[in-house]
């Protein structure tokens, strides 16, 4: 009897689109927040995923498309620009009340900001990916991309003194950070 067949859709890049669409979804629940702090624990759960997110493409994705795909420091380059303009955005939003008229327009503006980063990886970036990469090596990568989210806890912890606790409360940038050293330094 034959081994059973390895789930080819649970690689890297499948898992990454899957965050995308999660991304998507995100933003309309912020935007439709029944309450103030409804929309502060959306925004929270939002830019949470967007640094495990970002920081997985940068530290594995990117690094890898440079080599594997034509073209591949462009694409990359014109990818990372996107991603540092979104990054600034959403640091400003983070100094904007949640109740406020003007955090919904950022926030309409960094979505569509970030709705037109996440099609240009998917069509000019993780579809030459796989057609590159072989699917063995994509799979392989998907448990260092997921480490991050996988230990990323889901809402801050305010006085909760455990370093794990407290890995990706505070701000957009701070959360980067800290993705970076789960991804780099697995405990
Ligand atoms: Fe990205
Ligand atoms: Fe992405």
């Amino acid at each position: 009897m034959s081994a059973p067949a390895i789930n080819s859709t649970t690689d890297a890049v499948t898992y990454l689109v899957g965050q995308h669409r999660r991304i998507r979804e995100l933003f309309d629940e912020v935007a439709g927040a029944a309450d103030t702090g409804e929309r502060e624990r959306k925004f929270f759960e939002l830019r949470r995923l967007l640094a495990v997110h970002e920081t997985a493409e940068e530290e594995i994705i990117h690094p890898l498309a440079r080599r594997a795909i034509d073209n591949g420091d462009a694409v990359v380059d014109a990818r990372l620009e996107e991603e540092n303009k979104a990054k600034k955005q959403l640091t400003d939003l983070e100094s904007v009340d949640v109740g406020s008229a003007e955090f919904e327009t950022r926030l309409a503006a960094l979505r569509e900001a970030v709705f037109t980063h996440a099609e240009h990886e998917e069509t000019e970036e993780f579809n030459r990916l796989r057609a590159e990469i072989d699917g063995e090596e994509l799979r392989r990568l998907r448990s260092t991309v997921e480490l991050a989210e996988a230990m990323a806890p889901t809402r801050p912890h305010p006085g909760v003194e455990s370093a794990k606790a407290n890995v990706l409360a505070g701000p957009f940038a701070a959360m980067m950070d800290r993705a970076k050293d789960l991804i780099s330094k697995p405990r």
